[in-house]
C-alpha cells in the first residue's frame, strides 16, 4: 500500500488580498484545500469574507479574516502585525485586491484614475514590501518549501492588451507586470520568488455585465479562441501551483489563463 503525499503547501501561510469575492475567494479556497492557512483579507464587507472562512472551515481548512485597505500603508502594516501575531510568518502573499472604474479617457476623473492605481498598483507595492521584510526576517525553511517566500501578483490580459474606456484599468496592470518583474530580478537572489497570474475572462462580480445574458455571452466568446468563460477556480488551480515547490525555478514570469484571449482572435482568418 502506498501512503498519500501530504498536500504541497502543508503548513505554509498564505495571505490572499481581495478574497472575500470572486477570484480572490476562488484563490484563497485553492491554497487551503492545498494545506496552506489563509488570511482572507478584504476592505469591505466583513460578511462576505466571513462566509470565505466558513466554507474553508466547513471543507477542514483554516483560515483568518483581516480587514485593510491595501492601498494605506499603516492599515497594511497592521494587517501583516495581526497574521504574524498569530501564525508566526507568511510564506505566500497573493496580491489580488483590484477594481475597475471605467470611463472614456476624456471624462475621467483623477479621483477615479488615482483610486484605480493606489488599489490596483500601489497595493501591491505595499503588501509585497511587507511580506518580503518578513520573508528576510525568517530566512529559509527548508521543511516548508525550497524558497524563502513566494509572491503571486494579480495581473491581467490587460497587462498587454490595451482596453479603450479602461485606461486607470489597463495602465495599473501594465504597472504590475513592470513591478512583478523587477522585484522577481531583485529577490531571486534572496530566494524569494515572484510571478503573476493575467486572467482573461473569469466569471465574477467585476465584468457580470460581460457575461450575465446570453447575448453578452455570445460576444464576449467571439474574444476567447477557446470558447469558454473561464471560472474563478481556473485562476486558483494556476494560484496553487506558482506557490508550491512544484515551479520552483519559475521567476519572474507571467502565467496567461485566458482560454487564448491574448492570443489575436481577431487574426484567426485571414490578415
Ligand atoms: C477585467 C475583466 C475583463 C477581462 C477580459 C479583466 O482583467 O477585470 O473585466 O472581462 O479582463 O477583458
Amino acid at each position: 500500500m502506498s501512503s498519500a503525499n501530504p498536500p504541497v503547501l502543508q503548513g505554509q501561510r498564505a495571505l490572499v488580498t481581495g478574497a472575500n469575492s470572486g477570484i480572490g475567494a476562488a484563490v484563497a479556497k485553492a491554497l487551503a484545500a492545498a494545506g496552506a492557512r489563509v488570511v482572507v483579507n478584504y476592505s469591505s464587507s466583513a460578511e462576505r469574507a466571513q462566509s470565505v472562512v466558513q466554507q474553508i472551515a466547513a471543507a477542514g481548512g483554516e483560515a483568518l479574516a483581516i480587514r485593510a485597505n491595501v492601498s494605506r500603508e499603516d492599515e497594511v502594516k497592521a494587517m501583516f502585525a495581526q497574521m504574524i501575531a498569530a501564525w508566526g510568518s507568511i510564506d505566500i502573499l497573493v496580491n489580488n485586491a483590484g477594481l475597475q472604474k471605467d470611463a472614456p479617457l476624456v471624462e475621467m476623473t483623477l479621483a477615479d484614475w488615482q483610486l484605480v492605481l493606489d488599489v490596483n498598483l500601489t497595493g501591491q507595492f505595499l503588501c509585497s514590501r511587507a511580506a518580503i521584510r518578513e520573508f528576510i526576517r525568517r530566512g529559509m525553511a527548508p521543511d516548508l518549501s525550497r524558497a524563502v517566500g513566494k509572491i503571486i501578483c494579480m495581473s491581467s490580459v490587460h497587462d498587454v492588451i490595451p482596453w479603450a474606456g479602461h485606461a486607470n484599468y489597463a495602465a495599473s496592470k501594465g504597472g504590475v507586470s513592470m513591478l512583478m518583474k523587477t522585484m522577481a530580478q531583485e529577490l531571486a537572489p534572496r530566494h524569494i520568488r515572484v510571478n503573476a497570474i493575467a486572467p482573461g475572462a473569469i466569471k465574477t462580480p467585476i465584468n457580470k455585465a460581460a457575461w450575465e445574458t446570453p447575448a453578452a455571452e455570445a460576444e464576449l466568446l467571439k474574444l476567447i479562441p477557446y470558447r469558454r468563460v473561464g471560472e474563478p477556480e481556473d485562476i486558483g488551480h494556476a494560484a496553487v501551483w506558482l506557490a508550491s515547490d512544484a515551479s520552483d525555478y519559475v521567476t519572474g514570469s507571467t502565467l496567461y489563463v485566458d482560454g487564448g484571449m491574448t492570443l489575436y482572435p481577431g487574426f484567426d482568418q485571414g490578415g
